[in-house]
């Protein structure tokens, strides 16, 4: 139907005829003329009709925003004067000849260009025009394009493009299922794959060798600006690869990636233990943007004359640790007290701090409610260890280590964000050294990254001390967040069987949830291990996104349903007969 789309004219097209399609993007009638901006997927373009051509300027005057048009004009330089250098198309103009309205378009809920101060209920419930806005547009074909490069970085280096099952069984990564009845099994239910995680693993055993897929994965979790109930992994699986091998060429993918796309360097990913990342930034992901680092004082606390710090610091559980802020002594108390509502939202039971007004004069020189229980040795050597100088303020986190971390890592990040403290734009790193385990609040334990991981040790020192063995388990952050994870898999039933027992999983579960795995681990698999990053939240990043929502067309809203289709509905009695279900609503009270 088109010649051109609207947004590709330039001057070089200048005194041809085309044909345009589009959507009426704005009507203005300057008067005796109508210019109507008509838009397409590429942009806009100015388009003039005048009552010379008394049919077409007719039609013109009656378009309303948002009609989809089709009109044939000559493209024409713009006078002298009206040239707009912020377009695209801002020197030409099109003078039309004939216009055909395709179809009409009820006022729109909203005005595309007034999307600010809409709500993203109303833009998600009105998502098809939401989608229209040049902004999110832009946002959705550069997911394309990230796409298309991965896509070719892994078809060039011998990885095969292969599907996996979505209707499957429960595969854990930790959240719970969302779940399928079965009409031919009544009783029985397929689980959304939470990753292709075994089937990924099991196509390694076949020999395949490299595989990757643009995978769908299904969560049912507590949903958050960067995570959605349904999301899309670049999902990854090799053979024959080590640890080493495969960071250096998943992270070879991501700068080429950075460099193509937006011209950017990200430089050689600096490693991090664990260990440190939870000792010096409290997280699993540290944003290495910001400066701030936590240091221990437990050592320098253990005897001082305050419960609330002599007690973590003596708990082998326990951690007193403190945060300085350089320059921070000039926040006011309304902001201390905001911070200390913040970090309570991570369990901690207050915020102490110490202003150093003047770091010679031990005695009067600190501003702070907890310095009166400081001696004056423990307040020389906590500056001294801090580097503290005057006009610094020192925040102090005194709990479990768990809450001491979370409270002050996130703290830091914080921090970074409201005094502005970026050093840099792009902080990428991989966490490495992952313990395979950690304590659940009941006392068990479970996988830090999933039960199919390798151990750094063997199976009796896996046995011996599993809090303390390492993994072979890598996650590369950027920013603060983790975009993506992997490790070396357990490719030896035994091993495998360990740590199903470790993870008091009995043996008929064993059987009945992993028979599949334990039975192809024991006919010939190869060494293997793969990684998978988080799609939307790459794209989230790379596009400077706030939400993970904004870059995903059809994204469910923390609630974890669809606005638009109205999902997740209610079915026919029918429907829920023939899968044998019946539903017991819970009781509203009135
Ligand atoms: P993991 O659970 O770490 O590993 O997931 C890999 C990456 O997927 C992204 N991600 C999410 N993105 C949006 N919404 C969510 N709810 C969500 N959950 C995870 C993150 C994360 O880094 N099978 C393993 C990978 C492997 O071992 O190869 C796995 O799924 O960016
Ligand atoms: P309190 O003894 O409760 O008056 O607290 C004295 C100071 O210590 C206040 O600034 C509190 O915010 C702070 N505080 C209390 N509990 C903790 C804790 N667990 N970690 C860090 N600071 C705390």
């Amino acid at each position: 139907m088109r010649s051109h789309y609207c947004g590709e004219l330039n001057a070089s097209n200048i005194s041809q005829e085309i044909t345009l399609c589009g959507w009426v993007h704005r009507r203005r009638d300057h008067g005796g003329v109508i210019f109507l901006d008509v838009r397409d997927r590429e942009g806009i373009t100015q388009v003039v009709f005048d009552p010379d051509r008394a049919e077409s300027f007719a039609l013109a005057d009656s378009v309303r925003n948002e009609f989809v048009v089709k009109l044939k004009g000559l493209v024409r330089a713009r006078p002298e004067g009206t040239v707009n250098p912020n377009m695209n198309t801002g020197e030409i103009e099109v003078l039309g000849t004939e216009l055909e309205i395709l179809n009409a378009a009820k006022t729109p809920p909203f005005q595309l260009d007034e999307h600010q101060s809409v709500g993203e209920d109303v833009r998600l419930k009105n998502r098809f025009i939401d989608l229209r806005r040049p902004e999110i547009q832009q946002k959705m074909r550069f997911r394309s394009k990230v796409t298309s490069v991965l896509r070719r970085y892994l078809d060039d280096n011998g990885f095969l493009d292969i599907e996996t099952p979505i209707l499957t069984r429960a595969t854990p990564e930790g959240a719970r299922d969302y779940l399928v009845p079965s009409r031919t099994q009544q009783g029985s239910f397929f689980a959304l794959p939470q990753s292709p995680q075994l089937f990924k693993q099991l196509l390694m055993v076949s020999g395949f060798d490299r595989y990757y897929q643009i995978a769908k994965c299904f969560r049912d979790e507590d949903l958050r600006a960067d995570r959605q109930p349904e999301f899309t992994q670049v999902d990854i699986e090799t053979s024959f690869m080590s640890e080493q091998e495969i960071m250096a060429m998943t992270e070879d993918m991501i700068v080429g990636l950075f460099k193509e796309l937006m011209n950017i360097d990200l430089g050689t990913f600096p490693r991090m233990p664990y260990s440190e990342a939870m000792e010096t930034y409290g997280s699993d992901k540290p944003d290495l943007r910001i400066p701030l680092t936590i240091v221990t004082v437990s050592d320098l606390m253990a005897d001082v004359d305050f419960k609330v710090f002599s007690g973590p610091a003596t708990d082998p559980k326990g951690r007193v640790a403190a945060l300085k802020v350089p320059g921070g002594n000039a926040l006011t108390r309304k902001q201390i007290d905001d911070y200390t509502k913040f970090v309570s939202i991570y369990g901690a039971k207050g915020l102490a701090y110490i202003k150093v007004n003047d770091k010679s004069n031990l005695e009067e020189g600190l501003q702070s409610p907890i310095v009166k229980f400081l001696p004056v040795e423990v307040r020389a050597a906590l500056l001294e260890r801090l580097e503290a100088e005057d006009g610094d303020l020192i925040f102090f986190g005194a709990d479990s280590a768990k809450v001491v971390n979370e409270a002050l890592g996130a703290l830091r990040c914080k921090l970074g964000e409201d005094l502005d403290l970026y050093t840099c734009k792009w902080a990428p790193l991989w966490v490495v050294d992952f313990p395979m385990f950690e304590e659940t609040s009941d006392g068990g334990i479970t996988a830090i990254h999933h039960p199919f991981t390798a151990p750094s040790c063997s199976p009796e020192d896996l046995k011996a001390d599993p809090l303390n063995a390492l993994s072979q388990a890598y996650d590369m952050v950027l920013n603060g967040t983790e975009l993506g994870g992997g490790s070396i898999r357990i490719h030896q039933s035994s091993m495998q069987e360990t740590v199903f027992e470790l993870l008091n999983i009995s043996k008929e579960e064993q059987e009945e949830k992993f028979g599949f795995l334990l039975d192809a681990l024991k006919f010939g698999a190869p060494p293997h291990g793969g990684l998978a990053f988080g799609l939307d939240r790459l794209v989230m990043l790379m596009t400077g996104s706030s939400s993970i929502r904004d870059v995903i067309a059809f994204p469910k809203t923390q609630s974890a349903t669809c606005l638009l289709t109205q999902a997740p509905g209610e079915v026919s009695e029918k429907q829920l007969k023939e899968l044998s279900i019946r539903v017991r609503k819970p009781v509203v009270e009135s």
